[in-house]
C-alpha cells in the first residue's frame, strides 16, 4: 500500500489577504514537499483552511462595520483564487465555518472532558466597562510581561512568541475605543496540560534528534525548563463553535483550540466529499503515516505543544466516536518543520502599512514560478530572510532564464530544427554522455533526501546546480559545431542533454510546476505531471462553503506510480515546438516595485 503522508499547512486567518512571507512561510513549503511525496506515488493529502472564528476575525468586522461572516467569506475567496493561480494543490482548503468542523470540535472538546483532562474554574479576565462586555485575546494590548514588546496581545506575543496568560500583560487597553479594562470573574474550561505533560516530553523527546532546534527549543525546551500550565480553551464571545454544554450560552471555544482540530476535521471532510466515509483513518489511525505540519515560528506552541496534548488526551474515542470498530489513538506529528519570517527590503512586513508584497497582486505582473522560484531561495528555513527586489530580479534573469529556461530553449529548438521535431535517435552513448546522465541520475537521491528532510533551499540549489552541470557539457560538446562534421555525434550530444532535462523537469517540478509542465509539454507527453483544481460549494446546516480541491485525474503522478526516479526518454518520439517558458525581466522593475511600497 503506498505511504500516507499528510501535509498539513496552517490555516490562515481570513482577514486579511495572503502576502509573499505567508506563502513561503507555510503554503509553498507544504506545497513542494505534497508534490514530491506524489512524485513517488505516495498517498498524499494536503489540507487545510480559512481559520474563520475568534477575534481576529472579529476585531477586523468591528473596524469595518460588517459581519465576521462577510468578513470571513471575502478573504476565503480570494485564498482560493490566489492558491489557484500560484499552484498550492491543497486536496482541500476547507473553512473553521463548516458543520463537519463544528461537529468534530465539539466532539474534541466532549471526548477531552470525558477523558478528564478539561476542568472549569472562575478566574479574573479583561473587561471593558464602558462596552459591558468582556475582552477576549485581540481586543486587549499592552506590554508583554516576558519580553516587553509594547504591542502584545492578551493571548500571544509576536515578538517573543510566547503565549501569555491574558491577566498578567502589563498596561492593558482596549482594541475597540483604548479603555482600559478591568478584571472581572469569569468561568471557563482549562486544558489541564500539566497532567499530559510526561506524555508531551517524551513525545518531543522522540522527535527532538531530526525536528529543526527552533521548534525544540519552543517545545521541549520551554517545558523543560518552565514546566506546562493549564490554558483556558473557551472565551466569552459568540462569533465561533459553541461550547456544547447547557448553561455555556455565549462562550466559545478558543479559536486556537478549534482552529488545530481543522487537520483532522478537514480530512474528514475530503473523505465524505470522495464518498469514503472511512479513508481519513489511513493517515490518522495509521502508526505508518507521517504527518508533517507547515507552520510560520509564532504557532509553534500551539502544533508542537497544544495538539499534540489534545491528540493524547483524545486516547482512541475520537475514533470510536466515529464509529470504528477496533478503536485507536490518533497519530502526532511527525515533523513541525516551522519556518522564521520573511521581511521585506530590511522591514518587518507590516499589511497595515501596505509594506507587503500581496500574492495577488504580484500575479497581476508576474508569472507564478519566478514567485516559487525566489520564495523558495529565500525560505527563512534557519533564520529570518529577506524580500528583496533586486535579488528577485537577478534570481529570475540570471538562474531561471539564464541557466534552466536558456538551457531548455537552446537544446529544444536546435532539436525542433535539425530533426523534424523528433527526439534524435542517440545510438552507443560515449563515456562523457554517461558521466553527464550519471551526475543527473544522482540527483533524484540527493534532492530526494533534502527534501524528505524540509531542507528546501537546499534542495532547489541543488537541482539549479545539476542544470549547470548540462549547460557545462553543452559548452564542450556543441552540438551546433558537432552537427557540421557529424550529425550523428551531434544526436548524441542532443539526445543526452534532452534525457537530462527531462529528468531535472521531475527534480523542478515541485518548486516550479508551471514551467516543468510547460518543458513536459513540449517534449511530447499527453498527460500532465500534476493534476488541476477544482472549486465546490458546499451546503451544509450551517450555511454554505466554497472547498477548493486537487484533481489527479489523469495525471501522471499517481498513487503507486513512482515519477521520482530516472525514467529513460524515447528516441524516435515527436515532440512540439519550443516557446519561451520563463520571461526575462527590465531592470527598472526594482524601482517601479520599491516605488509601491508602504503606500
Ligand atoms: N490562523 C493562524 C495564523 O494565521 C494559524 C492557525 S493554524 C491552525 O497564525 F491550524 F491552528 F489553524
Ligand atoms: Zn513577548
Amino acid at each position: 500500500m503506498p505511504e500516507k503522508i499528510l501535509i498539513a499547512i496552517a490555516w490562515p486567518y481570513a482577514n486579511a489577504d495572503i502576502h509573499v512571507g505567508n506563502l513561503t512561510g507555510s503554503h509553498l513549503p507544504g506545497d513542494i514537499c505534497a508534490r514530491y511525496h506524489r512524485l513517488h506515488g505516495r498517498s498524499v493529502l494536503m489540507v487545510s483552511g480559512s481559520d474563520s472564528h475568534g477575534t481576529p476575525i472579529t476585531v477586523k468586522a468591528d473596524s469595518l462595520g460588517v459581519s465576521p461572516l462577510e468578513i470571513y467569506q471575502g478573504y476565503h475567496a480570494r485564498f482560493l483564487e490566489l492558491f489557484q493561480k500560484v499552484g498550492i494543490s491543497y486536496d482541500l482548503f476547507t473553512s473553521t465555518h463548516t458543520s463537519n468542523h463544528f461537529f468534530i470540535s465539539q466532539l474534541a472538546f466532549t471526548t477531552l472532558k470525558e477523558n478528564g483532562y478539561l476542568y472549569t474554574a472562575t478566574e479574573k479576565q479583561w473587561y471593558s466597562t464602558t462596552q459591558k462586555r468582556f475582552l477576549p485575546d485581540r481586543y486587549v494590548e499592552g506590554t508583554c510581561y516576558i519580553c516587553g514588546n509594547p504591542d502584545a496581545r492578551s493571548d500571544q506575543c509576536e515578538r517573543c512568541g510566547n503565549i501569555l496568560e491574558a491577566d498578567k500583560l502589563i498596561d492593558p487597553r482596549s482594541k475597540i475605543d483604548g479603555s482600559t479594562p478591568i478584571l472581572k470573574e469569569t468561568e471557563h474550561f482549562y486544558l489541564d496540560l500539566s497532567s499530559l505533560e510526561p506524555e508531551i516530553v517524551s513525545f518531543l523527546r522522540s522527535r527532538e534528534p531530526y525536528w529543526r532546534p527552533n521548534v525544540i527549543r519552543q517545545s521541549l525546551g520551554q517545558i523543560l525548563s518552565e514546566g506546562l500550565k493549564a490554558r483556558p480553551i473557551t472565551r466569552d464571545l459568540d462569533w465561533g463553535i459553541p461550547v456544547p454544554l447547557e448553561g455555556w450560552q455565549g462562550k466559545c471555544l478558543y479559536v486556537w483550540f478549534e482552529a488545530v482540530i481543522g487537520y483532522l476535521s478537514a480530512t474528514i471532510e475530503w473523505s465524505q466529499l470522495n464518498g469514503d466515509e472511512a479513508a481519513w483513518r489511513g493517515w490518522w489511525v495509521n502508526p505508518q503515516s507521517r504527518t508533517f505540519y507547515f507552520i510560520g515560528k509564532d504557532n509553534i506552541p500551539f502544533h508542537a505543544v497544544i495538539w499534540p496534548a489534545e491528540l493524547i488526551g483524545f486516547e482512541e474515542d475520537i475514533d470510536r466516536a466515529l464509529g470504528a470498530a477496533d478503536p485507536k489513538p490518533l497519530v502526532l506529528p511527525y515533523d513541525v518543520p516551522a519556518n522564521e519570517f520573511m521581511n521585506l527590503e530590511g522591514r518587518k512586513i507590516s499589511g497595515s502599512h501596505n509594506w507587503a508584497v500581496w500574492g495577488l497582486d504580484f500575479l497581476e505582473r508576474y508569472d507564478p514560478d519566478p514567485l516559487r522560484y525566489y520564495l523558495t531561495t529565500a525560505m527563512p528555513e534557519t533564520r529570518d530572510s529577506d524580500w528583496d527586489w533586486e535579488e528577485f530580479y537577478q534570481r529570475n534573469n540570471n538562474e531561471l532564464v539564464a541557466t534552466w529556461g536558456n538551457l531548455i530553449n537552446r537544446v529544444l529548438a536546435f532539436t525542433y530544427k535539425n530533426w523534424e521535431g523528433i527526439i534524435p535517435e542517440p545510438g552507443e552513448l560515449r563515456p562523457s554522455d554517461e558521466e553527464l546522465l550519471q551526475t543527473i541520475r544522482a540527483g533524484f537521491d540527493t534532492v530526494g533526501e533534502k527534501i524528505e528532510r524540509v531542507q528546501l533551499r537546499e534542495a532547489l540549489a541543488e537541482v539549479m546546480r545539476l542544470a549547470t552541470e548540462v549547460n557545462k557539457y553543452l559548452d564542450i560538446h556543441a552540438p551546433w559545431f558537432e552537427i557540421k562534421t557529424d550529425k550523428s555525434e551531434a544526436a548524441k550530444s542532443i539526445y543526452t542533454a534532452i534525457q537530462a532535462i527531462d529528468w531535472l523537469k521531475i527534480m523542478f517540478s515541485p518548486f516550479i510546476p508551471h514551467i516543468s509542465e510547460g518543458i513536459h509539454t513540449i517534449l511530447g507527453y499527453d498527460a500532465p505531471i500534476f493534476g488541476g483544481f477544482k472549486t465546490e460549494t458546499v451546503s451544509d446546516e450551517l450555511g454554505t462553503h466554497v472547498a477548493l480541491s486537487y484533481e489527479p485525474e489523469s495525471c501522471m503522478a499517481r498513487e503507486g506510480v513512482n515519477l521520482w526516479q530516472p525514467l529513460s526518454l524515447e528516441a524516435g518520439k515527436p515532440f512540439n515546438q519550443p516557446y519561451p517558458l520563463v520571461k526575462k525581466l527590465d531592470h527598472s522593475i526594482v524601482e517601479e516595485e520599491r516605488a509601491r511600497l508602504g503606500k
